[in-house]
């Protein structure tokens, strides 16, 4: 039998980058649910009522943005999409039914794994902009009504997009077994990145995949 071996996929300063932006995600998503409509306002009791759910919803929001940055900053080169990952991505249907071998071998992360992180860095990008432009009492009186109007608009639509894009994220994590650890301990192991990693598992370990 072969030997089984762990390799490190996040350190410790990505992990507890990462968690705390879940955190922030979590208090952002479900304070501005509860302003959203109000069949989900009793949310707002987790927050000590309606004025103090307006009142903290968007530090957690800016809080959740800032934390990003070092994400982003972080995990950006790593998420530029190559022609494997266009490959890749036509070939959705062998990634759903579980035929990895018919993909071509992946990096680091998979061509839906950077959709997922490029679209998570645009609607941060809109809901910072957008949240200010009608944040009362300090920004907004700087924004004509229409744009504001617009930018109340823009911000549930985009809030919308990622909170459906990390439901995905989310699922896929704990659908590809062994995932979670890579978040949570920082390793996973030989099989995983082969597996689900071939061109990454060459390029840390320098040995074949297939061997
Ligand atoms: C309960 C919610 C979440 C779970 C269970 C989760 C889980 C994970 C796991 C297991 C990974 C490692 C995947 C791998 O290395 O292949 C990961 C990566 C990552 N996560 Fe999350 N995550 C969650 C929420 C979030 C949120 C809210 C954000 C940001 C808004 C986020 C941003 C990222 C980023 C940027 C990566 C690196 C992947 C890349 O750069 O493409 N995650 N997550």
């Amino acid at each position: 039998m072969s030997e089984r071996f762990w390799i490190r996929r996040y350190d410790d300063r990505s992990r507890m980058n990462h968690w705390f932006v879940v955190i922030c995600f979590f208090l952002a998503a479900l304070s501005g649910l509860a302003i959203f409509h109000p069949s989900m306002f009793f949310l707002a009791s987790l927050f000590g009522g309606g004025q103090w759910d307006r009142i903290l919803h968007p530090f957690f929001g800016v809080t959740m943005c800032l934390g990003f940055v070092g994400m982003a900053l972080r995990f950006w080169h790593e998420n530029r999409f190559t022609d494997a990952d266009k490959q890749w991505m036509r070939q959705w249907r062998d990634v759903v039914d579980n035929r990895e071998e018919k993909l071509p071998p992946v990096g680091r992360y998979n061509g839906g794994q950077k959709a997922i992180f490029w679209l998570m860095v645009i609607c941060l990008i809109v809901l910072f902009v957008t949240g200010f432009m009608f944040w009362e009492p300090w920004f907004a009186p700087y924004v004509p009504l229409t744009l504001r109007r617009l930018a109340v608009l823009l911000h549930a639509a985009t809030a919308t997009v990622l909170i459906i894009g990390i439901i995905v994220h989310a699922y896929a994590a704990i659908w590809v077994k062994g995932s979670i650890g890579a978040m949570t301990r920082g390793y996973v192991s030989d099989r995983w990145a082969r597996k689900h990693h071939a061109a990454w598992y060459r390029e840390v370990v320098g040995r074949d995949p297939r061997a």
